[in-house]
């Protein structure tokens, strides 16, 4: 067995011990995360070990994963100790990285970052991210994951900044707080979409307005 498939099979075993409503969400995110792996080419072995590490700590206690936050020697801020289930992705990546092997750096942030983001991020964290949000359950609980998860497939930035959205009109209907990394990776988001969207420029300003003023006139 190669050694990406072994680890696989370790953080499966691993997973067959936590709550089986956790192990069914994760089942449903490793399907998710395949099917957005075959759209944007990425080797499915890896994509399978992050999304079956993702959740790895999920059901832990959040005074837990403080504690062993504080252990693995991550860093933390303020927000992490107001919200330590937060903590959860970044704890489930040092865990694989320093008890089962994992040096994939891609897949170990792809753990790490799939439930706040981060300002740049790789393909593959993309689609453990949006794989995470789009799982069954969550289309049907919440409608407009299903047009983020058909998005994911053509335009997976476009997927992120939609989910991002969602995600800020929830938090403000509910009077949540958001989280200082979120919104900083929310707001490289936005600024990188803009960028994206208006440049580089196909026609001057000076050239747009003499269009427009012959149109106006009827005589172009
Ligand atoms: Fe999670
Ligand atoms: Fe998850």
């Amino acid at each position: 067995m190669s050694s990406i498939r072994a680890q696989i099979e370790a953080v499966r075993q691993a997973m067959a011990d936590r709550p089986r409503g956790l192990l069914r969400h994760v089942e449903r995110v490793v399907r998710e995360a395949l099917l957005l792996a075959r759209s944007w080419d990425l080797d499915p072995d890896r994509v399978e070990l992050a999304a079956w590490g993702h959740d790895l700590f999920r059901a832990h206690p959040p005074e837990e994963q403080l504690r062993l936050a504080r252990g693995l020697g991550l860093a933390l801020e303020p927000d992490d100790e107001r919200a330590p289930i937060v903590l959860h992705g970044p704890i489930a990546a040092a865990v694989l990285r320093e008890r089962y092997g994992v040096g994939d750096a891609d897949v170990l942030e792809a753990i790490a970052s799939h439930t706040l983001g981060l300002e740049r991020m790789s393909l593959l964290a993309k689609v453990i991210l949006i794989a995470d949000k789009v799982e069954a359950a969550k289309r049907r609980r919440d409608w407009p994951m299903r047009l983020i998860r058909e998005a994911a497939h053509r335009d997976l930035d476009l997927a992120l900044l939609c989910w991002a959205d969602w995600k800020w009109v929830e938090e403000r209907t509910h009077g949540w707080e958001h989280h200082a990394q979120h919104w900083r990776a929310r707001r490289a988001w936005v600024a990188e979409h803009h960028l994206d969207r208006a440049s580089p420029p196909r026609v001057s300003d000076a050239e747009l307005e003499e269009f427009a003023a012959g149109f106006l006139t009827g005589s172009e």
